[in-house]
């Protein structure tokens, strides 16, 4: 199988890499070589730590979709439309199989692209796009695909829980550990795409698509980020027996889709709560199955590369499967899960003026909305002015507490608006 790459970064460079080293062990499994026939990228000079030499140089890209010598070409330039979309629209239409990382353009684009490799009877493969080296589409769409699935989730990013780890280790707060990450290389010089959620939301938007059978809906899913979470929820985390994590779900009730990604409060107990650093984990449960949990590297050379390589392998022996499990055309349009509707337990900060009052009114507000307290906190000075009032509640509906923190918008002691985290626990036939 004779392939053309375009884009020769962090991952271009790791495909290169597996695709030299394992050449004779690839082919004996592919049942044929796989050959990198060309590449692609801005600058032919940079020096990339591989030699260009044996593969045929394209300054344009799209080259490689019109190339009658290549069978699969493989785009990781990234971007979600662009040169990326154009590159693997007409390596489709020109009947080559694609296989890409790029989340990004499959969250937006995946199912109009799936039809049209469909059409063509070419594969099209995104493995990496979803938790980098764990196979977790591979693991959906054909090891548990005897499932009735009822909810995915996990820990997608693993700039967020970097992060978040590093905060919990050393008591710091936020901007000063993204810093320190951007030096590192872990996080992006514009960091928003991961601390803002929206990469956790691209790549739970392609698995629930897989999971359910449902067309991806990408602008459906709730998105909130890391940016406002405190050392002091860290330590009040540790207090009650948790950790906060970014966790990206999508659940199907009553034939309704929830996606959402938010930070939680995850039980220490929880298989989930031990996931630190750059790795990544993903909970399955399905009606059969039950939960099944992976975890492994979700990002960087070569953990992406492999699931590249991976998807090659697949191509090569002739395993062209929907992209999306379910034939693209066959995709169900679900209705969207109303976004306030969610059952759960949470844990809401308040950061008031330490007055008379303030804790009754608080209280109050949830009373009315019948939401009952299952602990509250307040530790402080009694020099402080400013004090931290935190509590968890007792199963409710995310309306009825959005109702109380509406009520309470007014109050004068209030120094900023509550921040409240929902609360994962481990459910009681689990242990
Ligand atoms: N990095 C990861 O850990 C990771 C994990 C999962 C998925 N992904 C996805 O994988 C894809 C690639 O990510 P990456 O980290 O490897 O990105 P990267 O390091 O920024 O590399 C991007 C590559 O694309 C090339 N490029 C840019 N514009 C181009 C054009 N017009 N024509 C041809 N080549 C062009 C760049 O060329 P120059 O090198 O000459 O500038 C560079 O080699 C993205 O979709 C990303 O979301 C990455």
């Amino acid at each position: 199988m004779r392939v053309g790459i375009a884009g020769l970064g962090t991952v271009g460079r790791g495909v290169v890499k597996i695709l030299e080293t394992h050449r004779d062990m690839i082919a004996e499994r592919a049942g044929r070589p796989i050959e990198v026939v060309a590449v692609s990228a801005r600058s032919r000079t940079i020096d990339r730590g591989i030699s260009l030499d044996p593969y045929r140089w394209h300054d344009n890209c799209l080259d490689l979709a019109d190339a009658e010598d290549i069978d699969l070409v493989i785009e990781l330039i990234g971007g979600s439309d662009g040169i990326a979309k154009e590159l693997v629209e007409r390596a489709i239409e020109n009947g080559k199989s694609v296989v890409t990382a790029n989340k990004a353009m499959i969250a937006h684009h995946g199912v109009a692209l799936a039809e049209r490799a469909e059409a063509q009877g070419v594969g099209l493969k995104f493995e990496a796009a979803v938790a980098g080296g764990i196979p977790i589409i591979k693991s959906v769409a054909e090891g548990l695909c005897a499932n009735r699935c009822e909810e995915v989730y996990g820990i997608l990013n693993g700039t967020c829980n970097y992060i978040l780890t590093e905060m919990e280790k050393t008591g710091r707060d936020f901007e000063s550990v993204l810093a320190d990450a951007q030096r590192l290389g872990y996080a992006e010089a514009d960091p928003s795409f991961d601390v803002d959620g929206i990469d956790t939301a691209h790549k739970i938007a392609i698995l629930a698509s897989i999971c359910f059978g449902t067309r991806l809906n990408f602008d459906a899913v709730t998105v909130s980020g890391i940016r406002r979470i405190a050392p002091v929820d860290i330590r009040y985390a540790r207090e009650l027996g948790y950790v906060i994590k970014l966790l990206g779900s999508a659940t199907m009730e009553n034939g309704m889709l929830d996606q959402r990604v938010a930070a939680c409060m995850v039980d220490r107990g929880y298989s989930l709560a031990t996931v630190d650093d750059a790795y990544n984990a993903i909970v399955f449960r399905g009606d059969f199955v039950e939960d099944s949990f992976y975890e492994g590297r979700g990002a960087g050379e070569g953990p992406t590369a492999s699931s590249v390589v991976a998807d090659l392998i697949d191509i090569a022996r002739g395993n062209i499967t929907p992209a999306f499990g379910t034939p693209a055309n066959r995709l169900k349009e679900v209705p969207v899960a109303p976004q306030d509707a969610l059952e759960a337990s949470f844990y809401v900060r308040f950061y008031v003026h330490d007055e008379p009052g303030v804790l009754a009114s608080i209280s109050e507000s949830l009373r009315d909305e019948e939401i009952s307290i299952e602990s509250l906190i307040q530790h402080g000075d009694p020099e402080d002015e400013q004090i931290y009032v935190v509590l968890t509640t007792h199963e409710t509906c995310e309306r009825r507490l959005l109702r109380a923190l509406d009520k309470l918008k007014g109050l004068k002691s209030l120094v900023e608006p509550p921040l409240y985290l929902r609360i994962v626990s481990i459910r009681e036939d689990d242990d």
